[in-house]
C-alpha cells in the first residue's frame, strides 16, 4: 500500500528544488555511457531525463509505484522510455543492472531491510547503488511547527491515530542494513541541505506536507497551510538533512 498518493503533473511542475538536489547525487555516479541503470522511484522523470543523457549507448529502466508519476514521466520522456509501475519492495528485473540511482525516495519506504535486499538482487556483482533520501533529523524544525498546528482544532481530529509516514534513518543503521542485505561495501553519511523553494506554499503542500494535506478534508486544507506558513520564518527554509548512500554489490 503506498503511504501517499502523488499527483505526477503537480510534482513535475514544482520539483525544481528536488531536481537540483538529485543532480548533485547523479554527479557521484561515474558512468562510461554504456551501462544499464535503474532509476528507483523515478517520480515524474526529471532526474531520469538527466540520467538518459549520460547514457547515450546505455539503457535506463525507471520504476515508480505511482501510476500518476509514471504518466507524468511518460509525457516528459516519450514513448520509447522504459518506464514501469512497480513497488521497489517487490522489484523483479529480467537481468541485473550495472547501477541503481535513487533520489528522494527511500524515506517513503518503511522496510529498508527488505528494500536493500531487493535492490541488491537487482544489481550485478560489483554493481553500484548511489542514493539520497531524507535522513535522521530531516525537516525537524518544520515538523515542530507542523505539530503545533496539528494539535489545534479543527485539524487535530483528523490526526488522532495518525503517524507521519517517513522513515528518516541514520547512517550507521543504514550501513548495517545494506551489508545485511548482501552489499559487499557501503558508505553512508548525512548532509544538511537547507533549501528555500521558489513557491513555498505549493512546494510544501504538494511535496513535503502532502501526507498531512491528504489526511484533511478538502475544506480545511488551505487554512491548514495558512496556519503552518504563519509559523515559518520568511523566506521559508526547508531544513532538509539528506542521507547519502554509496553501495557496491
Ligand atoms: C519525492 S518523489 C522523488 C522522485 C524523483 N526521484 C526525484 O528525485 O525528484 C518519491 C517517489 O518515490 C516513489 N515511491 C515511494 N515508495 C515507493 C516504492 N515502494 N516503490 C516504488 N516507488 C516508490 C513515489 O511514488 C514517488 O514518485
Amino acid at each position: 500500500m503506498p503511504v501517499r498518493e502523488w499527483d505526477g503533473a503537480s510534482y513535475d511542475r514544482i520539483s525544481a528544488t528536488m531536481e537540483a538536489l538529485a543532480l548533485e547525487v547523479l554527479e557521484r555516479l561515474e558512468l562510461s555511457g554504456e551501462e544499464t541503470v535503474l532509476d528507483a522511484g523515478c517520480g515524474s522523470g526529471r532526474v531520469t531525463a538527466a540520467l538518459i543523457e549520460r547514457l547515450p549507448h546505455g539503457h535506463v529502466i525507471a520504476v515508480d509505484e505511482s501510476p500518476s508519476m509514471i504518466d507524468a514521466a511518460r509525457a516528459r520522456l516519450g514513448p520509447d522510455a522504459d518506464l514501469r509501475v512497480a513497488d521497489l519492495l517487490a522489484l523483479e528485473l529480467e537481468k541485473p543492472v550495472d547501477a541503481i540511482l535513487s533520489t528522494a525516495t527511500f524515506h517513503w519506504i518503511a522496510d529498508h531491510q527488505r528494500l536493500f535486499a531487493r535492490l541488491r538482487a537487482a544489481l550485478r556483482p560489483g554493481g553500484r547503488l548511489v542514493a539520497q533520501c531524507g535522513g535522521e533529523g530531516n525537516i525537524e524544525i518544520l515538523r515542530g511547527r507542523v505539530r503545533t498546528v496539528l494539535a489545534r482544532e479543527p485539524y487535530a481530529r483528523s490526526f488522532r491515530d495518525w503517524q507521519p509516514p517517513w522513515n528518516y534513518a541514520g547512517p550507521e543503521r543504514t550501513r548495517e542494513r545494506l551489508l545485511a542485505g548482501g552489499f559487499a561495501q557501503a558508505r553512508c553519511w548525512l548532509t544538511p541541505a537547507p533549501r528555500q523553494p521558489e513557491a513555498p506554499r505549493e512546494f510544501l503542500s504538494t511535496i513535503v506536507l502532502g501526507p498531512h494535506v491528504q489526511q484533511l478534508p478538502g475544506e480545511l486544507r488551505e487554512s491548514f497551510m495558512d496556519e503552518v506558513l504563519a509559523l515559518l520564518e520568511q523566506p521559508v527554509t526547508v531544513d532538509y538533512v539528506r542521507l547519502n548512500i554509496d553501495g557496491v554489490a
